[in-house]
């Protein structure tokens, strides 16, 4: 086993961003490397996306746009450049490296948001600026531009109270205009149904060779993928973090510990190797908060 891939998926103000850079940080300070990195991007189709989500380009303001758009951004992001990453001229294309390529080498890459949001947000429709209502994409539409994304090796689930949500994002940066409780209710029925009724019950494997993506890391990347996912398991561990159980609020650095916890217990099971006190200490972790979060891993 190589790097590993994490990706972080919640609806709006579940705290994904706040959580992938707390573990990234707390990898680090354990010498591990470990890289953060966000969706949409910073880089050009990123940027217009931002630009889309604030309401500009009204004839923009239909989810299948949105899903190309996230699906190329995220190909760009997989495949070709990490944002922040410095472009060498002189050495041409071959002077960038995209996430896979990290994982591949080695280091431990934290995905804020992944196509897992991609199926959940443009299968939900909703008004957004202008009173335009974006429509739904559909899954087998957004499964299809999403080809080449692979699964990442585990994906941290963050189940938070829409209320609690919503609060969250209110006092953080204003109210937008296409955010309100009940779009927040019904993507996170979305993820519910995904995460939590798929994914974690249909363990996927990688069925020989004619899964796109397989393809794809082998041209762009050069890997198998025998050498990215150990055992032939091309499904994400789903680590299920309930951050608001009944409702109530958790405290950040108690979930954070669930979180660091969960992840390296799942990590060390998948095959990457972790040091020993390292492991005893997640192992101790993820005991103590067991009650809201939970690994589901399938075995063969
Ligand atoms: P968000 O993480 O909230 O960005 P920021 O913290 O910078 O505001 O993401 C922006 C929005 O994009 C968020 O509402 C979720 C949405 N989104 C999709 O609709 N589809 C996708 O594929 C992704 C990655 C995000």
């Amino acid at each position: 086993m190589r790097g590993i891939f994490i990706a972080f998926e919640g609806i709006d103000g579940s705290g994904i961003t706040t959580h992938s850079k707390l573990l990234k940080d707390r990898l680090r300070s354990r010498k591990l490397d470990a890289i953060y990195t966000k969706e949409p991007s910073k880089e050009a189709i990123g940027t217009l996306i931002y630009e889309l989500l604030m309401g500009f380009y009204p004839s923009l303001q239909r989810n299948e746009i949105y899903a190309l758009l996230f699906a190329a951004d995220r190909f760009h992001h997989l495949y070709i450049k990490l944002p922040g990453q410095p472009i060498h001229p002189e050495q041409g294309e071959r002077g960038l490296r995209g996430v896979l390529h990290y994982v591949r080498d080695g280091s431990i890459v934290i995905m804020d948001r992944y196509k897992y949001s991609s199926i959940a947000y443009q299968t939900t429709s909703k008004e957004a600026a202008h009173g335009i209502n974006l429509g739904d994409a559909g899954e087998d539409f957004v499964e299809a531009v999403n080809m080449y994304a692979p699964p990442p090796h585990i994906l941290v689930y963050l189940d938070v109270d829409p209320e609690t949500a919503y609060g969250r994002i209110r006092s953080r940066r204003g109210l937008q205009m296409f955010e309100s409780a009940e779009d927040l209710e019904r993507v996170k029925a979305r993820f519910n149904d995904i995460i939590l009724g798929r994914l974690m019950n249909t363990p996927e494997y990688c069925p020989g060779d004619n899964k796109p993506w397989l393809k794809k890391l082998r041209e762009l990347v050069g890997v198998s993928a025998a050498e990215l996912y150990p055992g032939g398991i091309c499904y994400p561990v789903v680590i299920h973090v309930k951050e608001t159980p009944e409702g109530k609020e958790l405290e950040e650095e108690l979930v954070s510990d669930a979180i660091y916890g969960a992840v390296l217990v799942a990590a060390s099971e998948i095959g990457y190797r972790v040091d020993g006190a390292i492991l005893r200490e997640a192992e101790e972790l993820y005991k103590q908060h067991d009650d809201i979060v939970k690994i589901s891993i399938h075995r063969r």
